[in-house]
C-alpha cells in the first residue's frame, strides 16, 4: 500500500472543494486504486465540509495539526483532536516542520500524538533535519531524538504513519540522493522497530519537493511507503499526475 497525502498548508477556500472532487473522481475510476490511499489535508476552516464530502469516498481527510490539550479549553484559536474527530475527519498531521519552527517541542508533540490517538485519529507524524544538521552529519541523531521523545511503545502502532521531510528539501526543489534517502528511510524503520517492537511495520513516507517530475526518481525506491506533498497538491492536475507517473 502506498500513500499520497496532500498537505495544503495555508491554502483553500470553500470553492476549493472542486479540487478535492476532481482528485476523488480520478481515484474512484482508477484501476490501480487498490494499490494506494489518497489523503487531503485542508486548513481547519474546510475540515467540516471536506470530511462530509469524503464520507464513503476513497479520498480521506486529514487535519494539518491539533492543539496540545484535548477536549475543550480556554485557549483562544485552539482546536483539539476531540473537535477534529467530531467532524469525522480521519487523520491528523503532527510535528510538521512549520509547527516545530513555531515552538512545538518533542514533548508538546508527544501530547498531541496522545490526544490524537485517544480520539481514534490516525497520526501522520513528521520528522526531518535542517540544512545545518545535515551538513554536520547529524541527520540520524536528530531523527532518532524526534522519534524517541515523541513516540512511545504504549501507542497504537497501527494508527501511526511517519513522514520523513528533510527541511532543506521542503519547497526548494532539492531532493535527497537515492542512496542517502534509502539509508535514512531504513534507519527510521529501524528506530521505529526499536520503539514499537512490532512486526507490523509503520509506513514511512517521504516529503519534500515531490511533484509530477520528481516522483519518477522515487518510484523505484521500494523502501518509501508513500509521499507527503505540499505545493504540488494544491492543483488537482499536478496531484493526479504524481499518482499517474508513479504507476506508469
Ligand atoms: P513541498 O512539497 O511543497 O516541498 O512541501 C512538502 C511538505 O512540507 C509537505 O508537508
Amino acid at each position: 500500500m502506498r500513500y499520497f497525502i496532500g498537505n495544503w498548508k495555508m491554502f483553500g477556500v470553500p470553492k476549493s472543494i472542486g479540487i478535492l472532487n476532481k482528485i476523488n473522481n480520478f481515484v474512484q475510476k482508477d484501476k490501480k486504486r487498490q494499490k494506494y490511499k489518497v489523503i487531503v489535508a485542508p486548513p481547519f476552516t474546510l475540515l467540516d465540509s471536506f470530511s462530509k464530502y469524503s464520507n464513503n469516498k476513497p479520498v480521506s481527510i486529514s487535519s494539518q495539526n491539533c492543539y496540545l490539550k484535548d477536549g475543550y479549553s480556554s485557549n483562544t484559536g485552539a482546536i483539539s483532536a476531540f473537535m477534529i474527530k467530531a467532524l469525522k475527519t480521519k487523520y491528523v498531521i503532527v510535528g510538521h516542520s512549520d509547527n516545530r519552527k513555531e515552538g512545538d517541542s518533542n514533548l508538546i508533540l508527544k501530547n498531541k500524538v496522545i490526544h490524537a490517538l485517544k480520539n481514534n485519529l490516525k497520526v501522520i507524524f513528521c520528522i526531518g533535519e535542517n540544512n545545518k544538521q545535515k551538513s554536520a552529519n547529524q541527520t540520524f541523531s536528530v531523527l532518532k531524538k524526534q522519534l524517541y521523545e515523541s513516540l512511545s511503545s504504549k501507542f497504537n502502532a497501527n494508527n501511526i504513519i511517519v513522514a520523513y521531510e528533510p527541511i532543506w528539501s521542503i519547497g526548494t526543489g532539492k531532493i535527497p540522493q537515492d542512496n542517502e534517502l534509502i539509508k535514512t528511510i531504513n534507519y527510521v524503520k529501524k528506530i521505529l522497530y526499536s520503539i514499537f517492537k512490532t512486526r507490523k511495520t509503520i509506513p514511512v513516507l517521504y516529503g519534500g519537493s515531490v511533484d509530477s517530475r520528481s516522483i519518477k526518481l522515487f518510484k523505484d525506491i521500494n523502501e518509501i511507503d508513500g509521499f507527503l506533498i505540499g505545493g504540488a497538491s494544491k492543483s488537482s492536475k499536478n496531484f493526479i499526475d504524481i499518482i499517474k507517473n508513479y504507476y506508469r
